[in-house]
């Protein structure tokens, strides 16, 4: 059976996805979680690009695998699928889009790339973050998850969390890239993430008919964390039709 391959959300770190890696694993997948760009103490790469943070990806992993990507994961995933389309036997797109940022949002990460390189820490970070990143439910109903997420974004290194921002604000549209990938593929979202909502969804949908696509109720962007038995459950569904 192939590598299944979890490539975590900006700016958090591969322990998104430990309650996968444990149900996944004691159902018999050999799953792999890289820390991108600097995050959870992973070097960050020597170039600002997704080009850069993909082919550290593919340096680690060294075999065609199943790639799942949550949110900036997506963006890695879609630089993979542009490069080397051939290293992925199937793509899971969590809580991602496919279109390159506006003009506006490209402008905001550059500043905020340079403020947490200047301040030399990620400062209100966490504040500004958790309440997009994370559904009403949870903030509402999960206080050790909010807890968890807020230390990871602490834990961020301003180099990761720079890197990524600069990276992210120079990622190309990816619409193409998915219309040409023919693979199995499954899209999953929260039904209350805002960040990527259900338009990002149907764009990518849209443009890979094969797709299958699930939402999970009650969970914002981090679904893997927020909703975990939830997506466990989805990913050993649709994957098993993949082997
Ligand atoms: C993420 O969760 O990885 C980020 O929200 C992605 C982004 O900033 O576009």
């Amino acid at each position: 059976m192939t590598h299944l391959v979890l490539l975590h959300a900006f700016p958090v770190n591969r322990h998104l996805w430990d309650d996968q890696v444990e149900y996944l694993t004691k159902a018999g997948r050999r799953v792999l979680t890289p820390d991108l760009a600097g995050f959870g103490g992973s070097a960050v790469p020597q170039e600002a690009t997704m080009t850069a943070i993909a082919d550290q990806v593919l340096s680690q992993v060294g075999q065609p695998a199943v790639f799942a990507g949550l949110s900036m994961g997506g963006y890695v995933l879609m630089e993979i699928l542009r490069l080397h389309p051939e290293m992925v036997t199937g793509a899971v797109f969590m809580d991602t889009k496919a279109t390159a940022d506006t003009q506006e949002a490209r402008a905001q990460r550059l500043q905020v790339a340079d403020a947490v390189l200047a301040a030399g820490h990620t400062g209100d970070l966490a504040e500004v973050m958790l309440p997009k990143l994370l559904g009403e439910t949870t903030r509402s109903r999960s206080p050790e998850v909010v807890e968890k997420v807020r230390t990871w974004i602490e834990e961020a290194p301003p180099e990761a969390v720079a890197t990524a921002q600069r990276a992210m604000a120079d990622r190309p549209d990816s619409v193409p890239t998915l219309r040409r990938y023919e693979g199995p593929a499954l899209v999953v979202w929260g039904s209350e993430d805002t960040i990527s909502p259900s338009a990002d969804q149907k764009t990518m949908l849209d443009v890979m008919p094969q797709a299958v696509a699930r939402e999970i109720p009650d969970a914002g962007h981090l679904t893997a964390i927020e909703q975990p038995s939830a997506v466990n459950d989805v990913l050993l569904e649709v994957l098993s039709d993949w082997r």
